[in-house]
């Protein structure tokens, strides 16, 4: 799945479609002349553009059309209210709150699965199939099918002539709570299928980690209390009893088991795969990630390489499930009174880890918030030796009830910075003497300013009102980054000695840095100094309005949005030629952008000290424009791009360009990909699955000549 920041993502959209899901534009025909045909085509359209955007990663139209068809929707559904069908795109969020979720008797229980944690323990595993087989007669081997573990929350789903009508928790296994309403705010669930089928089946509901991160971040900066990983996330978010705060939670799902087909049990596949095939078919979201074998060696080399990349799919995954692919085999395997016979889980070991806690660094970040950081005994983690931990706040020290030389439980997921989860309280006994409590400091440890906490905030921060070196040392180094202005060779330790020496005292500063200035700095040569006054130079001649406005670091503004902000106004002259309150109207009238951002960079352009700061730059040289983006271009509309290696911009850069072209950027490569774009140190796995998929490869090249339309 993309992780792109589009607007995009902001709005509802839905799935279904049934058979009339060649989402051509039935509206166009209709014209303004709404008939009731015309209406339900128009839904069937929609909901078949959301199945690509969503399922297949794979959109047909630009937003803009999307939006246009979505209006059109509206506007008919409010002039004939009488006509809305309930699995309607408009429908997703549009239940009342519940009191309590009804209990569901479900015919098939949900079983779960016996765990396995060693080669040998699945070798018996295998070694219990075939003799299970050879006692029933059965001489053909076993294949299995192996798929990732989703860490996340089982569901069942049943949709009947095609239209999603129940969805439910596993519960105890045989009732299940009704969360059908919760889980129709999922836009990766169809609301529809592509056929008009009756069938019922089973996956999970999760959160991918980057959503994960962000939806932890905002809750941050509300002063909430963090969500301990993307499991509890999820599952607290399909018990909340308004669908509306559903909505908010960026859930999603993967389904995995059919349990039967239009009601009769029978569906007539032999294989496992082939479900998984069908099931895709019918628009419903299956892993890509599914893996064959058929042999006890081939099973234990797939999931020796599962384990070295884990951490490759964009959400946790505990282990993986071992699947008999033939059916009739399983039927003749059964199950035990609590799981099949014929599945396993393998867990992968254990991402926790038990080490003590030897002191509290105080971090002062870019913008004064000062956290705290665990310094821990090294211990191996997952393979990487961990001596860090980050602990959001103070409020969560104190909730964890941490005192330095305590023992804690550190967990790592995935790529996300190891996270403190618990403190060993009972071995604390006969230690007590030598834990020191954790005091919050009521002074900035750099410049000694007192600190605050605003009212709306849980942050400690340094005022920076004498001003504080940390906090510019921090500015610099972010202005200067590649993702911002990139300027090179402005790394920690130049950017720490110029703020040291006093030579500079705001981020303007920089551009009337002289060469005498910079030759007078520690172990400073001539070639170097020149190097440094080059890249300002370029950077002056060079930056562009989007990446200057990155550099700044507003509240709220990432690449993105200085983006968006950029394509409204062009450059800094400009920009500043507008009231604050004109700002925010223009900006949040741009779709996805919202008021809360919008007012963000409003507060940031009305304080005296942002004026002051942006005239400086304007004053030394430095005037960020925007170059002409041909916005409409759309040499690559509907084209999707995986990137792979080191290019010579940035990620972000890339990305925007691929998009500003009407492309789309997704994390993985599948037989829907157009092209994988290749740098430096590329991943195998992707450029594997490009080449068994015939996916075309690009190098940096080949992308900007694609981009060109050549
Ligand atoms: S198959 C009887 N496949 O793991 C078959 N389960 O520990 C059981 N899970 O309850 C389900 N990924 O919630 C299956 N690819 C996958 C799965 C999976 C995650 C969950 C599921 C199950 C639990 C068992």
């Amino acid at each position: 799945m993309a992780t792109s920041d589009t607007p995009r993502s902001a709005h509802a959209r839905p799935t279904a479609g049934h058979e009339h899901s060649s989402a051509a534009q039935p509206s166009q025909q209709s014209g303004h002349s709404d008939n009731h045909a015309a209406y339900v085509a128009l839904v069937h359209a929609l909901l078949e553009h959301d199945r690509r955007y969503y399922v297949d990663n794979n959109p047909s139209i630009t937003d803009h059309e999307y939006d246009v068809l979505r209006k059109r929707l509206d506007r008919i559904e409010a002039e004939h209210p009488d006509w809305v069908v309930p699995y309607s795109p408009s429908k997703r969020v549009g239940h009342v709150p519940l009191s309590a979720f009804p209990k569901v008797e479900r015919s098939v229980p949900m079983l779960s699965l016996d765990n396995t944690y060693s080669a040998e323990e699945l070798a018996e595993f295998d070694e219990r199939v075939r003799r299970g087989l050879r006692s029933a007669g059965d001489p053909v081997p076993p294949a299995y099918i192996l798929e990732p573990k989703i860490d996340g929350i089982g569901i069942e789903l049943t949709y009947r002539d095609g239209v999603f009508i129940l969805g439910t928790t596993r519960g105890d296994g045989l009732v299940g709570e009704d969360v059908t309403n919760n889980l129709r705010t999922i836009k990766s669930l169809p609301l529809s299928l592509r056929s008009p089928v009756g069938l019922t089946v089973r996956g999970e509901v999760y959160m991918q980690r980057d959503d994960f991160a962000q939806l932890n971040d905002a809750r941050l900066k509300r002063g909430e209390e963090p969500f301990k990983n993307p499991r509890n996330a999820a599952g607290g978010a399909l018990k909340q009893l308004d669908p509306r705060l559903v909505a908010e939670r960026p859930l999603r799902v993967l389904l995995y088991e059919l349990v039967d087909e239009s009601g009769a049990g029978e569906h007539g596949h032999a294989t496992h795969a082939a479900i998984l095939d069908h099931l895709r078919a019918l628009g419903l979201p299956v892993s890509r990630d599914i893996q064959r074998v058929d042999s006890l060696d081939a099973l234990l080399t797939a999931v020796s390489a599962w384990q070295a990349r884990r951490n490759s799919v964009p959400f946790d995954i505990d282990g993986l499930v071992i699947k008999v692919d033939r059916l009739a085999q399983r039927a003749s395997l059964g199950m035990t009174a609590r799981a099949p016979r014929w599945a396993i889980a393998y867990k992968f070991p254990a991402q926790q880890a038990i080490t003590r806690l030897r002191e509290i660094e105080l971090n002062v970040g870019r913008t004064g918030t000062i956290t705290p950081v665990a310094i821990l005994d090294p211990v191996e983690l997952a393979g990487t030796t961990v001596s860090r931990a980050s602990l959001h706040n103070w409020d969560q020290v104190a909730r964890l009830d941490l005192q330095v030389g305590d023992d804690v439980l550190v967990e790592k997921a995935g790529e996300i910075i190891p996270q403190i989860i618990t403190v060993l309280r009972e071995r604390r006994h006969g230690r007590e003497r030598v834990l020191q409590p954790i005091v919050p400091p009521t002074t900035c440890p750099v410049c000694g300013d007192t600190l605050m906490r605003r009212a709306d905030e849980v942050a400690l921060r340094c005022p920076g009102t004498r001003p504080c070196p940390a906090q510019l040392r921090e500015a610099l180094a972010f202005f200067c980054n590649r993702a911002a202005m990139n300027i090179e060779g402005f790394g920690d330790k130049i950017v720490a000695d110029l703020v040291a020496r006093g030579l500079v005292k705001d981020v303007a500063d920089l551009f009337s840095l002289t060469r005498e200035q910079i030759l007078a700095l520690p172990r400073m040569g001539e070639k170097s100094a020149d190097n440094l006054l080059a890249a300002l130079t370029k950077s002056r001649k060079e930056a562009t309005l989007s990446r200057f406005l990155t550099g700044l670091g507003m509240p709220l503004i990432g690449e993105v949005w200085a983006q968006k902000i950029a394509d409204r106004y062009q450059s800094l002259d400009r920009l500043l030629q507008h009231s604050p309150e004109e700002v925010f109207a223009a900006l949040a009238a741009i779709h996805g952008f919202g008021e809360e951002r919008a007012g963000a960079v409003r507060d940031y352009l009305a304080l005296g000290s942002t004026r002051a700061l942006l005239n400086k730059f304007l004053t030394a040289g430095l005037s960020p424009r925007e170059p002409e983006r041909t916005l409409t271009s759309s040499t690559l509309l509907g084209k999707t791009l995986c990137i792979t290696g080191t290019l010579s911009q940035p990620r972000g850069e890339i990305q925007r360009r691929i998009e500003a072209a009407g492309g789309k950027v997704t994390g993985s490569v599948s037989r829907k990909t157009s092209y994988l774009v290749i740098g430096s140190e590329p991943g195998e796995d992707k450029r594997k699955a490009a080449e068994k998929n015939s996916v075309p490869i690009l190098d940096e090249e080949g992308l900007n000549r694609v981009l060109r339309g050549q």
